[in-house]
């Protein structure tokens, strides 16, 4: 256990925990103390020297988020020479590229304007080095100013430490010092994935979100806390909407599956969508969808259904996007009639994506993780660059195999025995595994922590609810579509072909809604509310970051109201 030790701060004496650095006992008492390269989460690396603090006997000024404090210790935060030595290292910055604030995209919200303002940097002494530096625009979702990096190597820091990937460094010497991807690659080249998370560190703005650049500052922007509905691992994630307008979505440290990694699934794709909105129920009359009201649209179902045979000749199926709370309602209305599109595929397993970070042994079977979860990737490279064994069976992606420090075609009993071996090893698992394989390593090595990565958003909690999967047959007469924002696959749509009438609930506009008989608006990512079990089995809140559009209901609510009439 730590040593309670007691050191004197700006003449005051206070106590604290052993092991503490200087700064982080400062934040503890509530002294401000300025920092620019420092970031909670990252390692300190001390390279800004906006932190210095004199302590009593050291021959030089000391950073306070590199330096521990020691028992004894006689620190002052400010007087005179460090507030004149940090202006002049704001100065140094401000002169060494550019840093014209009115056009910058971070102005408002830049860590160095704040700093500039805070010391009152009022003009530069240092004459301005106007070299222009090249912009790297190539990627579809950020930007890289080097004229805006002020060289604190977060990015490259948050990049190895938090994301895992390792994409960043920096290049040359002296003036020519740059940050650059890989080998000096520009971006869209190099190995870098666009999770983003280098983005969210950046205090300049030197990296930033092409879809919400100019659209506003923090304080214009109202953050809801909720989840990401793209895949199975459920982030936790900031939304941040102007007008009620979302314009960026950000992770959250120390929070959730993935404590604050993202991928680009969900951090940029879902700006980026172009599918028209449905916002109304919309019926087919003379050909063509027009829209209704809620009322008429079920009147027009209970007409057809009866006209058909009754409810028991309409079959549903239902997206893995839906919520328990709608599932519910699904399973109550069709019972044994009602399906699920895509099943979990990958069996639940005992463990979860944090415990990856304690493993001295990773195995990763049947998931492509580049592919289809980038977030889980993030987990085994981190594990791969602290020295865990890292053992891909098959394919887990090209920058995932590149890491592995063993690859095979098959299982085979050296993977059991590099199992068997490890301390505290993880068999991480996508639908692709061998269920048999799996079965028999789980007997095997009783101990191991298993983390089944399932491919459908929901599915555990669908497959909770007792809802079977759809095993692909056709359908003739009448069926009940819960698509959310998802496109189906073409599979699904050959199988409806010679239905008789298709209703289908869905956030946008797709193949399928346009061959339907009625359509009913469906919650997008940004407006869906409830709860999702993630993959881990884990329960995720879900809160509705925008108000619906139009007249969309939640996804159970015509099925309520047909519930209703039925029993009724
Ligand atoms: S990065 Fe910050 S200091 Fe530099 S121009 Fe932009 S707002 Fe101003
Ligand atoms: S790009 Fe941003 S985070 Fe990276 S070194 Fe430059 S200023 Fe720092
Ligand atoms: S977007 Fe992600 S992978 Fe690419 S450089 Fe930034 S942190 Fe690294
Ligand atoms: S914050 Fe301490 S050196 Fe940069």
């Amino acid at each position: 256990m730590a040593r309670t030790i007691e050191i004197m701060i700006n003449g005051r004496r206070m106590e604290t925990l052993e092991g503490k650095t200087i700064l982080e006992v400062c934040q503890e008492k509530g002294i401000y103390i300025p920092t620019l390269c420092h970031l909670e989460g990252l390692t300190s690396r001390g390279s800004c020297r906006m932190c210095l603090v004199r302590v009593e006997g050291a021959k030089t000024f000391l950073p306070a988020c590199t330096t521990e404090a020691k028992e004894g210790m006689v620190v002052i935060t400010e007087d005179q020479e460090l507030v004149s030595l940090k202006k002049s290292i704001l100065e140094l910055l401000f002169s060494e590229r550019n840093h014209l604030c009115m056009f910058c995209e971070k102005s408002g919200d830049c860590k160095l304007q704040s700093l500039a303002y805070r010391f009152g940097l009022d003009h530069v002494r240092y004459s301005f080095n106007w070299r222009k530096f090249q912009l790297d625009v190539g990627r579809k979702y950020f930007l890289f100013d080097q004229n805006r990096c002020i060289l604190c190597r977060r990015c490259i820091r948050a990049c190895e430490e938090i994301a895992g990937h390792a994409v960043l460094t920096v290049k040359d010497r002296g003036p020519d010092l740059m940050v650059c991807a890989d080998l000096d690659l520009p971006f869209e080249q190099s190995t870098c994935v666009s999770c983003g998370t280098c983005l969210q560190v950046c205090p300049t703005g030197a990296l930033s979100d092409k879809y919400s650049a100019y659209v506003g500052r923090e304080e214009h922007f109202d953050r809801k806390r909720t989840v990401c509905t793209f895949c199975s691992i459920g982030c936790s994630i900031d939304v941040l909407s102007r007008d009620g307008v979302p314009a960026k979505i950000e992770g959250v440290w120390n929070e959730g599956p993935s404590s604050g990694i993202l991928c680009v699934k969900g951090r940029f794709e879902p700006f980026y969508e172009d599918r028209p909105k449905i916002k109304d129920p919309m019926i087919r009359k003379n050909g063509q969808l027009v829209p209704v009201d809620w009322d008429e649209a079920e009147s027009h179902i209970l007409e057809n259904l009866k006209l058909l045979g009754g409810v028991e000749h309409c079959i549903g199926l239902i997206s893995s996007r839906v919520t328990n709370e709608a599932a519910k309602v699904f399973k109550a209305f069709f019972g044994q009639n009602g399906y699920l599109i895509e099943g979990s595929g990958a069996p639940e397993g005992n463990a979860t994506l944090s415990d990856i970070d304690a493993a001295d042994v990773v195995v990763v079977a049947g998931i492509n993780l580049e592919k289809d979860c980038q977030v889980a990737s993030s987990f085994v490279k981190r594990a791969f660059n602290r020295g865990a064994e890292v053992v891909v069976i098959g394919s887990a992606g090209k920058n995932v195999d590149k890491r592995a420090t063993k690859r095979y075609r098959n299982w085979n009993e050296k993977v059991t025995t590099a199992l068997q071996e490890g301390a505290n090893p993880v068999l991480l698992y996508g639908g692709g595994v061998d269920s048999q394989q799996l079965r028999r390593i789980r007997e095997l090595c009783p101990e191991i922590k298993c983390v089944g990565l399932a491919n459908g958003v929901n599915s555990r909690g669908l497959e909770r609810e007792g809802i079977p999967l759809w095993e692909g047959k056709e359908i003739e007469k009448a069926v009940y579509v819960i698509a959310c924002d998802e496109t189906l696959d073409e599979r699904l749509e050959f199988n409806l072909r010679k239905a008789e009438f298709i209703i289908v609930q869905s956030a946008f506009e797709t193949s399928l809604t346009r061959k339907a008989h009625v359509v009913l608006p469906s919650p997008s990512w940004q407006e869906r509310s409830g709860t999702y079990i993630n993959t881990e089995g884990m329960v995720r809140r879900l809160e509705g970051a925008t108000l619906k559009a139009g007249s969309t209901k939640p996804d159970e609510y015509m099925l309520s109201r047909l519930l209703e009439r039925r029993m009724g």
